[in-house]
């Protein structure tokens, strides 16, 4: 026996998945769905959706372009902190789940739904950033993850419940789809299936959004990318928004070959996963944004934010967008920004995004200071006598001692 609803609000994208999803919940639940799709840049025609989920008998859906907020309110808070899953993963996937689970839930109090649905599976984070987000969001709001619930258990039986239902299934959708797709401004995520054997190199087709570094051009490229307060805001001296700005570093990373990556990594279920993503604008954009720090941070500030940001990378990958310590996090890191302007070039060349200068009015890099030339007397060498002879007090003490002491 199912639990009493009336209205849900459902995360759609107009594939397969979801289309069966569409059905099941209304067979189950014998309520209105309301379906919402957020584009988020990944690229798939949206007006598809419409008419996919009408022949589905569904009366309110809501396509909704969020990338600019995406990007602005999600991404680029996210860059400040130069934030890495495991040493590698940019969070593409993870960063965009709370934005979505914020309009499922702003959808469901604007309709009065009292639950929403989505079709991440059992076996993922995904499941846990929606509905984590939801939890924070609303604490009354019900979540359905048919996923958990029905009894289809395999692709055949997908595509035997859609035809059942009169759901068309694309001709490549009848057999195993090869992996599973997620994808939007920030980047492209393939895993599952032919990826599943992390022993063997992924094939080459796999990647859709970036050049074989191998193919790309054999002349670098040199782009300036300018900051203020640690938000990238132009390119090459044109000022761009937050989602023109990705876009425009996306054309340059795919044509360069940047960021690609292939990971094993860690799910917060328990289980690892072997991933190959794609996130060519993302990846410059970490490496400005470090040369951008480097001579506006402080070293303490600089490297108090390199301690907390595995932490704030755990918060965002397990799902905790919506939560104090992540807020808290924040606060943190957005302060260290304040003076994290300027402008930094970087060059461009098979594969590799490296910074090659950097210039801010807010410096704190002093080539007097640092000259191996003239002194002008702002250091003096003498001073390090001392620094040295006491921070090697303590370990001629230990030397000594373990000397005299068989280990
Ligand atoms: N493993 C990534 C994450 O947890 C991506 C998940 C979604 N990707 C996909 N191809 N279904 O953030």
């Amino acid at each position: 026996m199912q639990t009493m609803v009336k209205k849900i609000v459902l995360s759609y994208s107009g594939g397969l998945d979801t289309s069966v999803i569409l059905k099941w919940l209304q067979e189950t639940y014998q309520c209105e769905i309301i379906a919402f799709t957020a584009d988020l840049g990944q690229g798939e025609e949206l007006d598809q959706v419409r008419s996919k989920a009408e022949m589905l008998g569904v009366t309110d859906i809501r396509i909704l372009d969020l990338r600019e907020e995406f990007v602005r309110d999600f991404v680029f808070p996210m860059f400040r902190a130069n934030t890495v899953y495991e040493g590698h993963y940019l969070l593409g996937s993870s960063i965009a789940r709370p934005l979505i689970a914020k309009y499922l839930v702003q959808i469901a109090q604007e309709v009065g739904a009292d639950a929403i649905s989505h079709g991440a599976t059992g076996k993922g984070n995904d499941q846990l950033r929606f509905e984590l987000a939801a939890n924070a969001l609303d604490p009354a709001i019900k979540v359905i993850a048919p996923w958990r619930q029905w009894d289809i258990r395999s692709r055949t039986e997908l595509v035997a419940y859609a035809e059942r239902h009169q759901i068309p299934v694309p001709k490549d959708k009848r057999g195993d789809a090869p992996f599973s797709i997620d994808a939007n401004l920030l980047h492209t995520s393939t895993e599952g299936k032919v990826l599943e054997d992390a022993g063997e190199a992924a094939s080459a087709y796999v990647y859709q959004r970036t050049v074989d570094p191998v193919d790309a051009p054999d002349l670098p490229e040199v782009v300036t990318i300018g900051f203020e307060k640690g938000d990238a805001v132009s390119v090459n001296g044109t000022q761009l928004g937050p989602m023109e700005l990705l876009i425009e570093l996306n054309g340059l990373g795919s044509k360069h070959g940047i960021g690609r990556l292939d990971l094993v990594e860690n799910r917060f279920v328990g289980v690892k996963s072997r991933g190959i993503y794609e996130t060519p604008g993302g990846t410059i954009l970490l490496a400005a944004h470090r040369g951008m720090e480097s001579i506006t941070l402080d070293r303490a500030a600089a490297h108090l934010k390199d301690e907390i940001m595995p932490r704030y990378a755990e918060l965002i990958y397990n799902g905790f967008w919506y939560s104090p310590e992540r807020e808290m996090l924040q606060a943190l890191i957005d302060q260290s920004q304040n003076y994290v302007s300027g402008e930094v070039t970087l060059k461009l060349y098979k594969g590799a995004a490296n910074v090659i200068s950097r210039s801010s009015s807010n410096s704190l890099y002093s080539a007097e200071l640092v000259t191996f030339e003239d002194d002008f007397g702002a250091y003096d060498q003498r001073d390090a006598d001392g620094f040295i002879k006491l921070n090697g007090l303590r370990l001629k003490n230990w030397s000594a001692r373990n000397n005299r002491v068989p280990a």
